[in-house]
């Protein structure tokens, strides 16, 4: 059974149409990549899966539940989880305090232990009493992603986990990535725009443009398609076919 699946959505925002038709399912354990250029309504994709904007049209199932009508907290307790685009902290918090309050919304009576477990999973580097208004991008993205693990979540929506980074610290993402799906079982969805970082964690991707998927299958042959290369090049499809 699929662990996330969303058939026939549509969205609008201030009159224009954002998204159309779009179908998609995670697998359990499975790492599948959304690709597509700017403005593609890849971020807008998840505010309807995580229950942000229920203002659309079709059917977002998890684990062959309808989800549909669920808001973003029944949905976080199911176990479908996000992170956003930027990764603001709270500001006035520890990475500790932070932690515990991300758990406290699972368990009332958070344990230290699943708290230095999350921070563990994810090598964070700052120690728990650090405020997180002074971490660097690569500190933030990680205590979210620990903040993400300590829902204990089957399935995680991650916008562009690895932007702002360089190319080792990108590798630390991937290598996340990787560990949640292959040790933990957790299904992945990931937006991320250079498609040879999703090549290397994803078993499959979809291409959106224009708010329509344009293009699904493993990374190697979706990259290929005249299509997506036309997308994302902004080159005539007859061009792109011999690109
Ligand atoms: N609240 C809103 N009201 C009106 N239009 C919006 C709103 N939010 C997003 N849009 C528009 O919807 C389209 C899709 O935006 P979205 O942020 O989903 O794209 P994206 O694929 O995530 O892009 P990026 O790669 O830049 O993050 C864009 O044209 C954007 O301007
Ligand atoms: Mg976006």
């Amino acid at each position: 059974m699929q662990v996330l699946a969303c058939s026939n959505i549509a969205l609008e925002l201030g009159g224009r149409q954002i998204l159309s038709d779009v179908n998609l399912s995670v697998g359990q354990a499975e790492v599948v990549g959304l690709a597509g250029p700017n403005g593609a309504g890849k971020t807008s994709l998840f505010e309807v899966l995580s229950g942000r904007n229920l203002n659309h049209q079709g059917k977002v199932e998890l684990n062959g539940v309808d989800i549909t009508s669920l808001s973003m907290q029944e949905r976080v307790k199911l176990g479908l989880v996000r992170t956003f685009q930027r990764p603001v902290v709270p500001a006035t918090l520890t990475v500790g305090e932070t932690l515990k309050a991300a758990r406290k919304a699972f368990d009332p009576k958070p344990s230290r232990l699943r708290m230095e477990w999350v921070a563990e999973f994810v090598h964070l580097n700052a120690p728990m009493n650090t405020p997180t208004g002074g971490l660097e991008t690569l500190e933030r993205r990680k205590l979210m992603l620990a903040c993400l693990l300590a829902r204990e979540p089957k399935i995680v929506l991650l916008d562009e986990p690895a932007s702002g980074l360089t190319g080792s610290e990108i590798d630390e993402i991937d290598l996340i990535v990787r560990k949640l799906a292959q040790e933990y079982g957790i299904s992945v969805l990931l937006i991320e725009h250079r498609l040879e970082l999703l090549a290397m964690v994803a078993s499959r991707v979809l291409v959106l443009d224009v708010g329509e998927i344009i293009a699904e299958g493993p990374p190697d042959s979706v990259f290929k398609q005249p299509a997506v290369r036309a997308a994302y090049f902004d080159v005539p499809i007859e061009s792109a076919v011999g690109a």
